[in-house]
This record gives structure tokens, C-alpha cells and sequence, in this order.
């Protein structure tokens, strides 16, 4: 496949990562010359894991499945302004169902106001990973079901243990 020869942001919570993440980023390493995996956060959302928490297992994965190219970087503020501060503009996200469009649609129409030269890329991830969410795999996890086909292995102890501690 021939690589589009520029770096791509992928930004988002990954409270925690999810086998869809993992999708998203191999299919964007197979594109785009780097991918830089952006931990940030959402000011309306309530998280479980620690934004440290977050960008260690996205390395432990990214290590346990041998990606190349690929950074994790972490990131407290707008998204806009890393992308300034890096001079990067292209950013990419997923899009699962049709639920998300709204959400994505704000989102880019905002950040473009605030920085026009941004350009979003969404990729789709396969369709086993279509209803997935990081909400879904904590609510499993809460109630102490099995989350072992929704995360990559190397993180199922991880989250296992968190939600003890919260017990
Ligand atoms: O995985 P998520 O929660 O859908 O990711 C959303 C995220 C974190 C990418 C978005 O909330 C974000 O960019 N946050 C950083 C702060 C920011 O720039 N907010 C303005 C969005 S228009």
C-alpha cells in the first residue's frame, strides 16, 4: 500500500484502549508515514484511568503487537494547540456507527474555526469493532464480566485491577 508521506494525530480518551484503537492505529500505520496516538482529555467526561495509566497501556500494546511508527504521546489542553505547537494539521479518528457523526462533525467544525488549516482523516474500523467503546468495556469490567474479546491481552490485567481497587 503506498504511504502518505505525513504524520497524523490520533487523538482521544482511551479510558481504557480497546481492540478498536489497536484497529484504528495498525490500519494507520500501514498509510501514514508516523502516527502519534494523543492522550487527552475530554472536559466532559469522568475517567477511571489516569491520563499515565492511559498512555502506558497504549505502549504496552503497541510494544506486544511490534508497531512501528507509532508514538504515545500525552497532552492537557486543546487539541488545536498541540497540533500548532508540533506543526502537524491532520488528524485522525475513528467513525463507528452513525451515533458518532454528530459528536465528529462538532468537533471538527469547532477545531477548524480555531485552527483552519487542521483536516481530519476517519478511518472505520473493522466490523467486529463497529459497537465497541471503552464505556462498554468498563461497564463489563465493573460487574467483573469478561472483557478478554474487547481489549488487546497485554492490558486485560491492568484493567482487571483497577476496578478491584475501585470495589
Ligand atoms: O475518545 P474521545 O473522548 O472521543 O476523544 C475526544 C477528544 C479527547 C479527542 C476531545 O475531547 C479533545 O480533543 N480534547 C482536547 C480538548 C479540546 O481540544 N477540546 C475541544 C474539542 S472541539
Amino acid at each position: 500500500m503506498k504511504k502518505y508521506n505525513f504524520t497524523v494525530v490520533y487523538p482521544g480518551s482511551f479510558d481504557p484502549p480497546t481492540n478498536g484503537h489497536l484497529d484504528l492505529i495498525t490500519r494507520a500505520i500501514k498509510m501514514f508515514k508516523k502516527v502519534i496516538v494523543l492522550v487527552t482529555n475530554n472536559t466532559f467526561k469522568k475517567y477511571t484511568f489516569s491520563v499515565e495509566e492511559r498512555v502506558d497501556m497504549l505502549n504496552l500494546v503497541i510494544k506486544k503487537n511490534k508497531l512501528q511508527n507509532v508514538k504515545v504521546e500525552k497532552h492537557n489542553g486543546l487539541l488545536v494547540d498541540y497540533l500548532k505547537k508540533n506543526n502537524i494539521n491532520i488528524v485522525l479518528r475513528g467513525l463507528r456507527a452513525v451515533s458518532d457523526f454528530e459528536y465528529e462533525f462538532q468537533m471538527v467544525l469547532t477545531n477548524r474555526k480555531m485552527f483552519p488549516q487542521m483536516e481530519t482523516i476517519y478511518l472505520m474500523p473493522d466490523i467486529k469493532w463497529i459497537y465497541l467503546s471503552s464505556s462498554l468495556v468498563k461497564e463489563i469490567s465493573k460487574f467483573g464480566g469478561d472483557i478478554s474479546c474487547f481489549v488487546p491481552k497485554v492490558i486485560i490485567s491492568i484493567i482487571k485491577q483497577k476496578f478491584e481497587k475501585l470495589k
